[in-house]
């Protein structure tokens, strides 16, 4: 088969998944306002006006919260997570707890993971009532002690897979976090979730990390990886 055949075959696969994701969205609605409604006002209010004119990063996260609900809820339809019975999700670099909140919603047992950078995210995720282990994640070390398995383990717009130098994470480092995940954080006939930041260049990963992905079975959607545990 040539190769501008096969890689129109692969967009219009790819386009037809995008498609069927948005119908059923649509077919199966998560509405803002209910979501809003959950959310303490007085606490928010204090939130805000003590970061109304802050400059760091996370403060947009605060003065916008209907943007980043409705930024989380096609995450948390996408993954089925309105539909099915209630799990152990763990999210990793969860911010502001926006995507465990919503999950919370639907019965799910939630913890979120971030580093200690941002004290905001913190807030966030105690004004959302959504859980949080502070932890940094780094290359070629494992996990903390979560204290339970979970049969979902999520990452959006994925910032920890930078090394102290700032060059990227390659599939050794990949290898060494993923087996970390499947043998001491993942239930059984669990799943794993990546959903990777774009790079400088536009590019989700490299060649070789794509490939590393691909021979561990995932199955890979531009940024969108899914993994299967192996158990
Ligand atoms: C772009 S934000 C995405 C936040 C959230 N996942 C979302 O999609 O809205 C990246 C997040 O990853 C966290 N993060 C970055 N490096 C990390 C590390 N080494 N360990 C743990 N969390 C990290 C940041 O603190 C931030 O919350």
């Amino acid at each position: 088969m040539k190769l501008s055949h096969k890689i129109g075959k692969l967009f219009s696969r790819e386009a037809h998944r995008r498609a069927a994701r948005r119908i059923d969205r649509k077919l199966h609605p998560i509405p803002l306002a209910p979501l809003l409604d959950k959310i303490d006002k007085v606490r928010l209010r204090e939130l805000q006006e003590g970061h109304a004119t802050a400059k760091n990063y996370p403060a947009k996260y605060v003065r916008d919260i209907p943007r980043y609900l409705r930024m989380n809820i096609p995450r948390v339809q996408d993954l089925n997570l309105h539909r099915l019975p209630p799990q152990d999700v763990l999210d990793l670099g969860c911010g502001g707890g926006f995507f465990l909140f919503i999950a919370q919603q639907f019965g799910h047992r939630c913890l979120g993971l971030d580093m200690p950078d941002h004290p905001l995210f913190g807030e966030l995720c105690d004004l959302l009532g959504v859980q949080r282990r502070v932890w940094k994640i780094q290359a070629m070390e494992p996990l903390p002690d979560l204290g339970r398995k979970f049969d979902l383990i999520t990452a959006f717009s994925i910032g920890f897979n930078r090394k102290i130098d700032k060059s990227l994470w390659h599939p050794n480092e990949w290898d060494f976090f993923l087996r970390d995940l499947q043998d001491r954080h993942l239930k059984p006939r669990g799943k794993i979730f990546l959903a990777m930041n774009p790079q400088l260049d536009g590019d989700y990963y490299s060649d070789d990390v794509r490939d590393f992905f691909l021979s561990r079975g995932a199955e890979i959607e531009r940024e969108r990886v899914s993994l299967l545990s192996t158990l």
